[in-house]
């Protein structure tokens, strides 16, 4: 088993409702450490980067307006295979599909507002980790 690191963004679904804290508490529970977190508005720009791999999709722009509809926590998270683990606590993308128990079967609203983004590769999670943070930022 491997130590790694995963980018988390708790999505502006969920903060409108005030859960980020039971959302955080979800990922220590399973043995996941915020490294890092801040809370910020996004802008447009930031937005359309960070999904940039998306720019060809038919949802891309509801999606960049979601991400922008108000404040996101963005967060590194820690721990053993900290990737799958968190694909594992956040549930599918759709809620519709997601697992009992997931964070988004109990909180998400749609496949647009489903409340968590996480990596979905431990390459991927590098890349978005550095598009977030600098690495005097995350303190193990
Ligand atoms: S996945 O998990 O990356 O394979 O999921 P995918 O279906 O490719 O979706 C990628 C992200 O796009 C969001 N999404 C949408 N937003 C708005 N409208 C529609 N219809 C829609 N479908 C997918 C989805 O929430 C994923 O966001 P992230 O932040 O990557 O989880």
């Amino acid at each position: 088993m491997a130590t790694e690191r995963t980018l988390s963004i708790i999505k502006p679904d969920a903060t409108r409702r005030n859960l980020t804290g039971q959302i955080n508490a979800r990922f220590e529970a399973k043995g996941l450490r915020i490294v890092a977190q801040k809370r910020l508005q996004l802008t447009k720009a930031q937005a359309e980067g960070f999904y940039a791999v998306h720019s060809e999709r038919p949802f891309f722009n509801d999606l960049v307006a979601f991400m922008i509809s108000g404040p996101v926590v963005v967060q590194v998270l820690e721990g053993e295979n900290a990737v799958a683990a968190n694909r594992e606590i956040m549930g599918a993308t759709n809620p519709a599909n997601a697992a009992e128990g997931t964070i988004r079967k109990d909180f998400a609203e749609s496949i647009e507002a489903n409340s968590v983004h996480g990596s979905d590769s431990a390459e991927n999670a590098a890349i978005e980790i550095a598009y977030f943070f600098a690495q005097t930022e995350i303190v193990g």
